[in-house]
């Protein structure tokens, strides 16, 4: 299994432990754009985290997403909202037969694309003064001695995941430190713009690691690894831990 894919196993895990994205966001987004916003491409929908976010304020969303398991949450959870579901990944979806959009969006996704392509192709899909936003949230312990022990427990395995990962695929627990956000490289592409929206979140040290184990560094592993460390990291935490779950934003428009 790749880690691109690894996340429909977990697919109601993953929509009742992650967080969401608030109204706030959707305001910084389409802001950017010039005129209006009524038609969008979201790349790797999920489980519909963001699609929601833009569709209940009446915006065509198409979105793609290539995992099954996820496909049926989105399906579910954006019945009655103009969203048309493409079972397909972004390299794949027909651009053209699309038409020009709006708004074109990744919710912790865009870094599972093509790097190749991926940019081309989003400059392709927008129309003049359309907006692209990618963005994403990571979950970090607030507290920096809880949150080193944690990440000394994943480097330990970290060779475990590697010989997981699906050759070509690349991916260590070291890139969920990285930013989702990949940099702008065309040139059709103006108005560059890196937001960060600060949150803050008080949680269940239980769901805390029920949301590590949506994670793909943790879903790659065999199920009986990834319950042992996530037993190692549950008996480090006391029974609430506070979590910083900051928003990172990068938007642009097209020429
Ligand atoms: C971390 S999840 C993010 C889901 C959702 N956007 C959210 O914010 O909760 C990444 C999603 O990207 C999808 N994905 C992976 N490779 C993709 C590709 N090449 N094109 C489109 N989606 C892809 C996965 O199936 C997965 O659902």
């Amino acid at each position: 299994m790749s880690r691109a894919q690894s996340f429909g196993a977990a697919a109601r895990d993953y929509h009742r432990f992650r967080p969401g994205y608030p109204a706030e966001l959707a305001d910084v987004v389409l802001a950017h754009a010039t005129g209006p916003v009524t038609r969008a491409l979201e790349i790797g929908a999920g489980t519909g985290k963001a699609t929601r976010l833009f569709a209940e304020r009446g915006i065509q969303v198409t979105a793609i997403e290539p995992d099954a398991g996820m496909r049926t949450v989105l399906e579910a959870g954006t019945r009655g909202l103009p969203v048309t579901v493409q079972p397909t990944t972004f390299e794949e979806v027909d651009l053209a037969r699309l038409g020009p959009v709006d708004l074109c969006f990744a919710a912790a996704a865009f870094h599972w694309t093509d790097p190749a392509t991926r940019w081309h192709r989003v400059a392709e899909a927008l129309r003049p003064g359309g907006v692209v936003a990618i963005f994403g949230a990571q979950t970090v312990l607030a507290d920096a001695a809880l949150a080193a022990a944690v990440a000394a427990i994943e480097a330990e395995i970290e060779a475990e995941i590697e010989a997981e990962i699906e050759a070509g695929i690349d991916g260590t627990i070291a890139d969920l430190a990285a930013p989702y956000l990949e940099p702008v490289d065309v040139p059709e592409l103006e108005a560059v713009e890196l937001t960060v929206l600060p949150r803050r979140a008080e949680q269940p040290a239980d769901d805390y690691v029920r949301h590590l184990a949506t994670v793909s560094a943790y879903l790659v592993l065999e199920p009986d690894a990834r319950a042992s460390v996530l037993a190692r990291v549950r008996a480090l935490l006391p029974e609430s831990v506070e979590l910083v779950q900051d928003i990172d934003v990068q938007l642009a428009r097209r020429r």
